[in-house]
């Protein structure tokens, strides 16, 4: 009898040791046959990222910052280091959460990305405010200059400006515009690449599919690089759906954005599976459908997703990862926009309170059939 209780807690000593090695090693990927991550298949492809919201940056989700740790060689801070949180009031900084996203990356020798410096969106109220134009020039020069100067060497990529352009491929009417004039961009980068001459420099946006679009950004990049001012990528934003843009369309932003020399990043990876009656597409931020809030047709996976959506939405990244890895040579980067279905943006936009499945790993920090794919698409 005593022989068999020494044995009991031998093996149950040894069944805790074993349970916390494998929690400490991601626990979340119980129900896949792979201990190596994402990152590390492809890390001689392109960097694999996720934007993080400011609970994983906070420390305050443990679950999702451990997958960010083990699966991803790349942050974007999802809100943290926009205009209006890190400069709310003329020359008050505020760099709580910018300073911890940054230690997160270095930590972890991460490719850590800065979003955004210059969007008309998420921007301070007192921006929108100023009427003198040397005015709001001072103050995009001293918001560049201490934001930048503070993380140099440490971001290696800025997303220095965001969402500038129209459907058409004309220069989007913005305070920026308004109060810099058409050459803002250009001006943009040069202060940019003062304050950190090693820092990436990528201009962002959405909707890159549409051909006047890419066109208006290419020209802009064509400028840019006759005058001799640093642009490093551009940012193919790719809040894509189960339907669009085709898989052509989108390897016309890769071959039409390399061809100009410059590296292409998918940098806000995500693919909504809900109703889109409005023919809606990109990322507009402020478009806002809130008639249809509680809508249930809107929103037809609110207690699970059907097992032949959940397959769409794999063989969708498998699909769009097989192009990715056929163009490996001119893509560096590819980040989604966020960590697990859960915390996803898209759960309330463009209609509040969906519940969506957009990304890898699902609303219980699991691997979804979609990881299983584009790990699979690299060999051992
Ligand atoms: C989104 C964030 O995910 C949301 O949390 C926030 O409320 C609005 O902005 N394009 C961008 C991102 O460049 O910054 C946006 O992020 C999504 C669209």
């Amino acid at each position: 009898m005593k022989i068999n209780i020494t044995k009991f807690t031998v093996t149950s000593i040894i069944l805790i040791i074993v349970c916390s090695i494998s929690c400490a090693n991601g626990l979340y990927k119980s129900n896949i046959d792979t201990k190596e991550s994402l990152s590390d298949k492809y890390k001689d492809l392109f960097y694999i990222g996720a934007a993080i919201n400011e609970d994983i940056i906070m420390g305050r989700d443990s679950k999702s910052e451990n997958i960010v740790r083990s699966e991803f060689n790349s942050i974007t801070p999802e809100n943290s280091l926009k205009w209006m949180y890190v400069q709310p009031a003329p020359n008050h900084f505020n760099f709580v959460a910018g300073d911890k996203y940054v230690e997160l990356g270095v930590k972890n020798n991460m490719y850590i990305v800065g979003h955004a410096l210059v969007w008309h969106n998420q921007l301070a109220d007192f921006m929108k405010r100023t009427e003198s134009s040397d005015e709001f020039i001072n103050h995009v020069e001293n918001h560049i200059g201490t934001v930048v100067s503070r993380y140099k060497g440490k971001i290696d990529a800025w997303d220095v400006v965001n969402e500038a352009f129209n459907e058409d491929g004309s220069l989007r009417s913005s305070v920026f515009k308004n109060q810099m004039g058409d050459n803002y961009i250009e001006n943009i980068f040069k202060l940019v690449e003062i304050s950190d001459p090693d820092a990436d420099l990528i201009y962002n946006d959405y909707n890159l599919y549409k051909p006047a679009k890419l066109a208006g950004v290419l020209e802009m990049v064509k400028r840019l690089q006759s005058n001799g001012t640093k642009i490093s990528a551009i940012g193919a934003q790719a809040h894509w759906r189960l339907d669009s843009p085709s898989l052509k369309e989108i390897e016309q932003i890769i071959l039409n954005i390399s061809e100009l020399g410059v590296e292409v990043m998918f940098t806000e990876l995500d693919i909504t599976v809900l109703p889109n009656p409005w023919k809606l597409v990109g990322a507009e931020v402020t478009q806002n459908f809130s008639k249809f809030e509680g809508d249930p047709k809107m929103n037809p996976y609110e207690n699970g997703l059907p097992q032949s959506i959940e397959k769409q939405l794999a063989k969708r990244y498998e699909d769009i990862f097989k192009l990715f890895i056929k163009h490996q040579d001119k893509i560096s980067r590819v980040t989604f926009w966020g960590v697990m279905d859960k915390h996803s943006w898209l759960n309330d936009w463009p209609i509040k309170g969906r519940t969506n499945y957009p990304l890898l790993f699902d609303r219980y920090y699991k691997p979804k059939q979609a990881y299983n794919k584009l790990i699979n698409l690299i060999g051992n």
